[in-house]
């Protein structure tokens, strides 16, 4: 992996940069569509790459392990292959999912023990195994395993987790030199800050990660309650920390305002399952804030779904026709927002790198900020 950092900006720390890896160049700032189950949900891979074109989208290791399994993907020669993806991919490493969705699981310094939330089967995750696991599905970018605490959190153990997200980072790092790559191209390994919200611990969690001297590190722990104002703190103080040659990821992050203000502190990368997430219940983002088309107030408004055009759907359909799939409970009506949505977040990060490179990022990003803050 290379990453070139092209830009500054002068007024914040708003980068732009360019990561090259073996499926392709991604353009930083970069939102990835989330793609959990080898789908990015209610979007044909060919409307993603044609309309939405994003550079790399996300995989979750915990999903594809239970299901299709990795007998399946090894099989089939990978994710790319599988799911018809020939650009770049990164897979998160279950450290959060194992959390949100198993139950019953069971942390201890050799792994967590969880029990699926598919069908009540009990299974290992281990530094080891989800290295193996990520080595199978094939992802170009991996994540480190480790334990996203949930919010509060008391500091007596958030301080422990982060020691044994540290202890779990030496064991992939170790692991994977042992294990080779299985489809002849590179995999780049990232590990990931933890810290909850205190100060001290974010500080030594960054120095430690930053230590280990990846090609990029991820920022994880975030997004999972906190205030706004916390979640911008921490990740100013871990972006103060981490190299400036190395690209950022904010694992989990978020709302339109949130990615734009995280960029203005100096992340590069960003995943989130809102844009599709809301977009199924019909809920939209635009340039002016958001809109819930389900509202009765759009039932004879045949303006489009948003004049700007990210995607060919927002002036293919007006606003009523929308509302209308979505009151007749139609599957057309996810789809179409979920288009709508991921356009509008791609249009976004795009527009942040254009004004980076222009010199005129923060003036424009809070013109957005305060324009978006709104519900339509
Ligand atoms: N996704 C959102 N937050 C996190 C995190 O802290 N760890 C991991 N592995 N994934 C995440």
């Amino acid at each position: 992996m290379k990453f070139d950092l092209l830009q500054t900006d002068a007024q914040s720390r708003a980068r732009a940069g360019k990561i090259t890896l073996d499926h392709g160049v991604i353009e930083t700032p970069i939102f990835m569509p989330v793609g959990t189950v080898a789908t990015v949900k209610g979007v044909h891979q060919r409307e993603l790459k044609e309309e939405i074109n994003p550079d790399i989208i996300l995989g979750n290791t915990y999903h594809l392990y239970l299901r299709p399994k990795m007998e399946i993907l090894k099989a089939a020669g990978g994710l790319h292959k599988f799911m018809n993806w020939d650009r770049n991919i990164l897979t998160d490493s279950g450290g959060f999912q194992v959390y949100s969705l198993s139950s019953n699981r069971k942390i201890k310094e050799e792994g967590v023990k969880f029990k699926s939330h598919i069908d009540g089967s009990y299974h290992f995750f281990s530094p080891e195994s989800v290295m193996e696991i990520q080595r199978t599905i094939g992802a170009d970018i991996i994540m480190a395993f480790d334990e996203c605490t949930p919010y509060p959190c008391d500091y007596r153990y958030a301080k422990r987790s982060m020691h044994r997200t540290h202890r779990w980072l030496d064991r992939c790092v170790d692991h994977l030199a042992k294990v080779p790559e299985m489809y002849g191209y590179s995999q780049t390994l990232f590990p990931i800050v933890q810290g909850s919200t205190f100060k001290d611990l974010r500080e030594q969690s960054a120095e430690y990660i930053a230590n280990v001297g990846a090609e990029g590190n991820a920022i994880g722990g975030l997004s999972v309650g906190e205030p706004a104002e916390e979640m911008y703190a921490m990740t100013e103080l871990v972006c103060g920390i981490l190299p400036t040659e190395k690209p950022r990821y904010l694992m989990g992050v978020g709302t339109p305002i949130n990615i734009l203000e995280n960029i203005a502190l100096g992340v590069d990368m960003f995943d989130c399952v809102m844009p599709t997430r809301n977009a199924r219940n019909g809920m939209l983002f635009t340039a002016h804030g958001s809109i819930n088309i389900k509202n009765k107030k759009w039932e004879a408004d045949f303006s489009p779904i948003d004049e700007n055009g990210y995607t060919w759907v927002d002036t293919a359909y007006s606003k009523a026709y929308l509302r209308h799939l979505f009151a007749a409970n139609e599957s057309l009506g996810k789809q179409i927002a979920s288009i709508h949505n991921l356009g509008f977040y791609l249009w976004l990060v795009r527009e942040a790198r254009r004004q980076i490179l222009a010199g005129t990022f923060t003036e424009w990003k809070n013109k957005m900020v305060r324009q978006m803050d709104q519900r339509l």
